[in-house]
């Protein structure tokens, strides 16, 4: 009896290491994952981050990024950070991601990771805690507050292991892009375990950062047979994106997601999309849908709902498809597969 029980047990955990977890209860992240482990593991990716932003805040931005980037690609599992080789085209390489940013903070976070408490810390932990420390950071300015680990936005699960997988193509085909309309992005979300609240409120970090022109705009000229601007785009200011972008090949223009506060968390976003001065066709696509529209007047007249929901639908992301347990490794350098 004791060893059918045994095995039926050994069984139960076998399959539970094997199964990839999609959203749920948390699958194997706790808060605190690494407090016995390496109890300043949150504490040394605070510091690096809050040195790089100090020295360049437009770091934040990139900073979020790379976790969204890394997450809707085979989960969390750090395969955004992986090297190509001569034999396989990683994600970084692939066209979504060449304008990603901050691996420097994400490999200098390792760095000291490594000389305190070698192996134990994941990189796809690292960027998990760096981007929220980065959105912490980033809403410090609109509370006023001093920032300390008190002040972060949500408390950040911890425990995935990384992957040893990257691919381009997995890459290109997951992403989401910048001119999907409500439709696509319902499914692409979807197929993360994410809904129309994650896809609204997630979307809300494009109250961060810059854009470079080819990722908008074709909104500017000959959209369609029949539009030769976006018609979801205001007009007026299509016609100021218009003098900035002065051709969709320009890779060197950026231009900034909320002009004057690209570097200040807060719920000004949503009061552009609600003017039609989303950046993107897919922030526009956001009124298209009666759930995702009413969520954008919600934050826009309620930025405590947002902060408060964006925490929520972080962690919601974070826990997408996460190897945990004995899956994966612990990479000993984040852009190389042990
Ligand atoms: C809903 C679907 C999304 C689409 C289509 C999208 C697309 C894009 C594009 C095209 C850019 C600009 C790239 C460039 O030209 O430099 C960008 C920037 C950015 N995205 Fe998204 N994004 C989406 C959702 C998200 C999510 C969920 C997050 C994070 C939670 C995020 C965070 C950011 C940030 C912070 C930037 C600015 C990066 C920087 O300044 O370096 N995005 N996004």
């Amino acid at each position: 009896m004791a060893v059918w029980v045994l095995s039926s047990l050994l069984l139960v955990m076998a399959a539970a290491a094997a199964t990839p977890v999609v959203n749920g209860d948390g699958g194997g992240l706790t808060v605190g994952f690494y407090r016995e482990s390496c109890p300043d593991a949150e504490a040394i990716v605070r510091k690096v981050v809050a040195d790089a932003v100090r020295n360049d805040p437009t770091t934040n931005a990139p900073l979020l990024r790379l976790h969204f980037h890394d997450c809707f690609v085979r989960g969390c599992d750090g395969s955004v950070l992986i090297n190509s080789t001569e034999t396989n085209t990683a994600e970084k390489d692939a066209k979504p991601n060449h304008t990603l940013d901050a691996f420097d903070v994400i490999d200098a976070i390792k760095e000291k990771l490594e000389r305190k408490c070698p192996g134990v810390v994941s990189c796809s932990d690292i960027l998990a805690i760096a981007a929220r420390d980065a959105v912490s950071l980033a809403s410090k300015a609109v509370t006023g507050r001093r920032w300390s680990k008190a002040s972060n936005m949500y408390e950040v699960e911890t425990g995935r292991r990384d992957g040893r997988v990257s691919s381009a193509k997995e890459a290109a085909t997951n992403l989401p892009d910048s001119f999907d309309g409500i439709r696509k992005l319902t499914t692409r979300f979807a197929s993360k375990g994410l809904d129309l609240k994650d896809l609204a409120v997630l979307s809300g970090a494009h109250a961060l950062g810059n854009t470079h022109c080819p990722s908008m705009a074709k909104r500017l000229r000959n959209f369609t047979a029949h539009h030769n601007t976006d018609p979801t785009l205001d007009a007026t200011y299509a016609a100021k994106l218009r003098r900035q972008c002065r051709s969709a090949g320009d890779n060197t223009t950026e231009l900034e997601m909320v002009p004057g506060s690209s570097t200040t968390f807060d719920a000004a976003y949503y009061r552009l999309v609600a003017e039609r001065k989303g950046m993107f066709h897919s922030d526009e696509a956001l009124l298209r849908n009666a759930v995702t529209r009413g969520l954008v007047y919600e934050y826009m007249r309620s930025e405590e709902s947002f902060l408060r929901d964006f925490g929520v639908s972080m962690v919601n992301m974070g826990r997408v498809e996460v190897l945990t347990g004995r899956q994966g490794e612990i990479r000993r350098t984040c852009a190389l597969v042990n």
